[in-house]
Order: C-alpha cells, then structure tokens, then sequence
C-alpha cells in the first residue's frame, strides 16, 4: 500500500492507513453486510453492471434499501479510486454494512445509514506456468448457510474452508451439500465431461457469480458445449477436466481432487476458455 492511497468511506477519501470505523458498526459485530469485489482491467471496471445489479440484489435480500447502490454513485467514486491511486489492472472491494447502531443488538434499528466502503486492493493472478500445471482441491461438506446466493460479509464458514484447503496444499476446497456440487469456498465450479463444460445451475446454495457469467458468455461466443445442471460428487470425480473461476483468477484448473488426479495438467477445454479469457480481458479499454 503506498502512504497516499486513498479510499472512500461514507463520503469521505480519508487514506487507507487511516480510514476507521465505530466499534458498534453492525458489520464488525454481527457480520451484517454484503460486498461486491470487482477487477479493474485497464482502468475500467469490468463487467460493472453485473456486478452493481447484484451488490442490489444482495442489499435487497437482507432488507437494506438496494437504491443506495444508484444514490451512492458507485462508478463515479470507482473512477476516483483509480484516479487518485493510479489503478491500471487492480481490484475493487466494496462493502455496505447495515450501519452504527446505538447498541450491540441482533435486532436492528430501522432505517440506520448503511456504512459505505470502497477500496482497492491487490490480488495477484497466477501466471501462465502455473495455469498450465494446474492446481490442487479438496473436498469438503458444504456446511454453510442456506443463502449462499447472498454475497455475505459474514464468511466464517469459507475463511475456515479455505484454510483447510489451503493447510492442505491445496487452491480450493469444492463443496458437496446432499451429495451434489454447490461451489469452491471462494469460486465457481466447472466440469468438463465428454467435450461438454458443466457448472452447477444458480440457486440458493451458491453465488452467482460475475465470473461464471462471463466464462458462460466466453463459452456461448465461441460456441462450446455447456450445460447448466446438478453434479453429483461422483460425477465430479469422474470429471475429464475441473476448473474454478472467481473475479480473482477467472479460470484455475484443478488437476488432482484429494487423491485422485483428474488430468494430467490443465485440461485442453480449460486452457481454451484460460485463453478466450485472457483475450477478452487484454482488449478490455475504455
Ligand atoms: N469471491 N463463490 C464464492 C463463495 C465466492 O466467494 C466467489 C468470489 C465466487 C466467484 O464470484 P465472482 O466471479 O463474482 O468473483 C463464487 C471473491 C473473489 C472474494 O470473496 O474475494
């Protein structure tokens, strides 16, 4: 972080570094927020209505007036960021908490002004060796909530997922819930089974992902097969390919699944979306 950079918080650019908030703000007591974690590609703000269409679906499903979203002026303030602290390809988290309230309470205080932040931060993708050589998964009983679809602050469940995976040499657990796939701690799932890309259909036990939404225009644009349906955890393990996507790294191959190994590297169909992809972000301009 360099000493000047700044973000927003409730109107306000203070720097990073200095940037504080009340001890009974419900987002640090109770996890009672959302966010939205958005990449900037060459300075502009990847598929920006998406995102900004379900940061308001989130804020509507836990009862916080989803209009903030337009009265805030997201993209105005986004623009700013990058401005100001020089942001070429970088990431932009946003958090709205339910606000301060006067009292720690599970119950809420109607109509408090939601605490606003927005703020860069830095996530380096992997490069393309890596990508080639695939990665490693576990899997893990999907024993989250059952409104995963809300894009929660409240993250207990995947922080202690993903250290799991992660004490486990490994880049993602994948989750089963009643004997299907759901998602990884912190990606979308795909398959690719007999030349056909797969992914679990939206629901209340998964978030729609942005990532996911592009990767599905990417398939349609060049015409691949897919399917939208349920996976069972055996179908999963006998996947040709698997890979993850989220904001962060769009697409990950994972080539070993516990202690089976699902390919011997990426898989051919994965590298082909990696690609289509990675051209499609390197055209993204203003
Ligand atoms: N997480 N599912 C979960 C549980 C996630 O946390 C994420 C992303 C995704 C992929 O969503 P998207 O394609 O919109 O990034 C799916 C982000 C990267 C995070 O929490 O930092």
């Amino acid at each position: 972080m360099s000493k000047s950079e700044v973000v927003y918080l409730n109107g306000e650019y203070p720097s990073k570094n200095e940037a504080s908030l009340s001890i009974l703000d419900r987002g640090f007591l109770f996890g009672d927020g959302v966010y939205e974690l958005i990449p900037i590609h060459n300075k502009k703000i990847f598929y920006m209505n998406d995102h900004f269409h379900r940061l308001k679906k989130s804020l509507e499903l836990i009862n916080i007036d989803p209009n903030i979203v337009d009265e805030t002026d997201f993209e105005k303030i986004i623009n700013s960021l990058i401005r100001s602290n020089g942001y070429t390809n970088h990431f932009i988290y946003i958090h709205v908490s339910r606000g301060v309230d006067n009292v720690r309470n599970h119950i809420y205080t109607e109509n408090i002004s939601p605490t606003i932040l927005v703020m860069g931060e830095t996530y380096q993708p992997f490069g393309l060796d890596i990508i080639k050589e695939g990665k490693k998964a576990i899997i893990e009983d999907d024993y989250r909530w059952l409104k995963s679809n809300i894009k929660s602050t409240s993250l207990l469940a995947n922080v202690m997922i993903k250290n799991k995976a992660n004490s486990n040499d490994a880049y993602e657990a994948l989750l089963i819930r009643d004997g299907f796939l759901t998602e990884g701690s912190a990606s979308n799932v795909f398959i690719v089974k007999d030349e056909i890309i797969k992914t679990p259909k939206l629901s209340n036990k998964l978030l729609p992902g942005i990532t996911r939404k592009f990767l599905t225009d990417m398939i349609s644009m060049h015409g691949l097969g897919f399917e939208e349906c349920d996976i069972s955890k055996d179908a999963l393990l006998d996947s040709d390919e698997i890979f993850c996507s989220s904001s962060t790294n769009p697409v990950v191959p994972i080539k070993q699944l516990d202690n089976k190994l699902i390919s011997n590297n990426a898989g051919p169909l994965t590298l082909k979306i990696y690609n289509h992809a990675q051209d499609y972000i390197k055209g993204y301009h203003k």
